[in-house]
């Protein structure tokens, strides 16, 4: 994996943007950051870094998905933020694209995969009508076991399930993946010997795709979760060292931060110029905002602090966004994500020699013209002044996003260090999933109270 900032620096953006002296100011206190998060990686309050190692959890995983697993046609994932994205992004970056559509021989028989994420009922009722329950294995998602949303969706399934099996058969079609001693989801497997998977209880949901929550619907569908977890922990080698300009999770960070605290730069705009990432993208997103969207410094200040981070797709949104990040405010940096080798490619037809304002496409592939335009995006940023960087992956395979994950997760953790904020809490989530409890109703929890008076309705 290769982090390409040329574009970042000062000397390539007519003086705006980050200085290496900048860069060589931080390295002294990235020292301290690194001695930090090795600390509370050694204390175990950092569980995310153990993952790549917890044999015991995946050999469970595999036993699973590669017995009882495979009897099931298809798989659904109930679970949302943490508990969804990570596997969504795995999918898709990992299985060829439009994978529930394809034949049973087209996908090697291994199942469907769908993420239910949202609570929409215009999208959960009808697709709970369509699926065949008796092919499919429903794993419930959620480290705390508590989250409305993920309850709502179970509750519901948990009914149709109860309408057409007996508690046996009811059984055989749950899979609990949650925190091994506490919440409801545990109290219920135990109760009522469901089959579960643990999540580390050090692990937050949005550091949690390498545990159960993202490897067992990964290993379902046929990822290979080892190379996955070898790239993962090749990153997590890479990054011990506590010298900045080699450390590549360091400097990701390091960079974002300097460009938000000394050149405006308050939006991370992360860009892949492949479908296949798009969802990493997502999944990057949440890690960001709920890690180091503060209020309160680690010493209790107020802060207010955080970058704010938007997904874009190369190539599409250079017809929709990239107008705004060439010309409006300076307050963006763009990290592009790209796989070195496209891997599959279409060639461009050599038609229409007739006409040159198409047929200098001929002969060239869409791997190409992609590129092309990536190159050629960066290049006029860099132009205008804009600051971005380029994350490039050997390739889109198991190895590569095990490292990508790892690397932008340990770089959050340094990044918390930067903004002296914690980045495994989100207290503002927590309020608004209180709030939602006591507008629905649960006991010891109260609604907000907005009066009638208060409103104002325009209609
Ligand atoms: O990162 C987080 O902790 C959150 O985004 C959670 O993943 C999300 O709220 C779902 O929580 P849970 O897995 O407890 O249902």
């Amino acid at each position: 994996m290769k982090l390409d900032y040329t574009n970042m620096l000062s000397t390539a953006l007519d003086g705006r943007g980050i200085r290496e002296a900048d860069i060589d100011g931080l390295a002294a206190r990235f020292g301290e950051v690194h001695e930090d998060v090795e600390r509370r990686r050694a204390s175990g309050e950092y569980g995310f870094f153990g993952l790549p190692y917890e044999r015991d959890t995946i050999a469970e995983i595999r036993k699973f998905a590669e017995g009882v697993g495979q009897s099931f046609d298809t798989i659904v994932v109930l679970g949302i933020g943490g508990s969804a994205l990570g596997t969504l992004a795995l999918q898709q970056a990992l299985k060829p694209p439009h994978w529930n559509e394809l034949t049973d021989e087209q996908r090697d028989y291994f199942p469907r995969l769908y993420v239910l994420d949202n609570i929409d009922p215009t999208t959960i009722g009808p697709f709970l009508d369509r699926i065949d329950l008796s092919r499919t294995l429903f794993n419930v998602v959620s480290k705390s076991g508590a989250t409305a949303e993920t309850m709502a969706q179970y509750l519901i399934v948990r009914e149709r399930l109860q309408q057409q099996f007996d508690t046996d058969g009811l059984r055989g079609h749950l899979l609990f993946t949650t925190d091994p001693q506490k919440g409801v989801l545990r109290e219920i497997a135990t109760a009522e010997n469901i089959a579960s998977l643990p999540v580390p209880p050090n692990v937050g949901g949005r550091f949690s795709v390498l545990s159960a929550v993202g490897l067992l619907p990964a290993a379902l569908i046929g990822i290979d979760v080892d190379r996955l977890l070898a790239g993962a922990a090749a990153m997590d080698e890479r990054c011990r060292n506590g010298d900045l300009r080699n450390n590549p999770a360091g400097m990701f960070a390091a960079l974002q931060f300097l460009a938000h605290t000394r050149a405006g730069a308050n939006i991370h705009v992360m860009m892949p110029y492949s479908d296949r990432l798009y969802l990493t993208a997502d999944w990057f997103r949440q890690l960001w905002a709920e890690s180091l969207g503060k209020r309160k410094s680690r010493d209790g200040r107020d802060v207010f602090t955080g970058p704010t981070p938007v997904k874009a797709l190369g190539a599409t949104d250079q017809h929709s966004q990239v107008q705004l990040y060439i010309e409006g405010p300076f307050d963006k940096t763009i990290a592009f994500l790209t796989p070195a080798a496209v891997g599959l490619d279409v060639p461009i037809p050599a038609i229409h020699s007739e006409l040159p304002s198409v047929s200098y496409l001929g002969g060239h592939t869409l791997g190409e013209l992609i590129d092309a335009e990536r190159i050629a995006t960066a290049d006029a940023l860099a132009r205008s002044g804009r600051m971005n960087m380029t994350i490039e992956l050997p390739r889109i395979d198991e190895h590569a996003i095990g490292q990508l994950m790892m690397m932008l997760e340990i770089a959050t953790v340094y990044a918390g260090g930067f903004y002296d904020v914690d980045p495994l809490d989100q207290p503002g989530v927590e309020l608004a999933k209180q709030l939602t409890y006591g507008l629905m109703g649960r006991a010891g929890y109260a609604a907000p109270e907005i009066t009638t008076a208060s409103r104002r309705i325009l209609e």
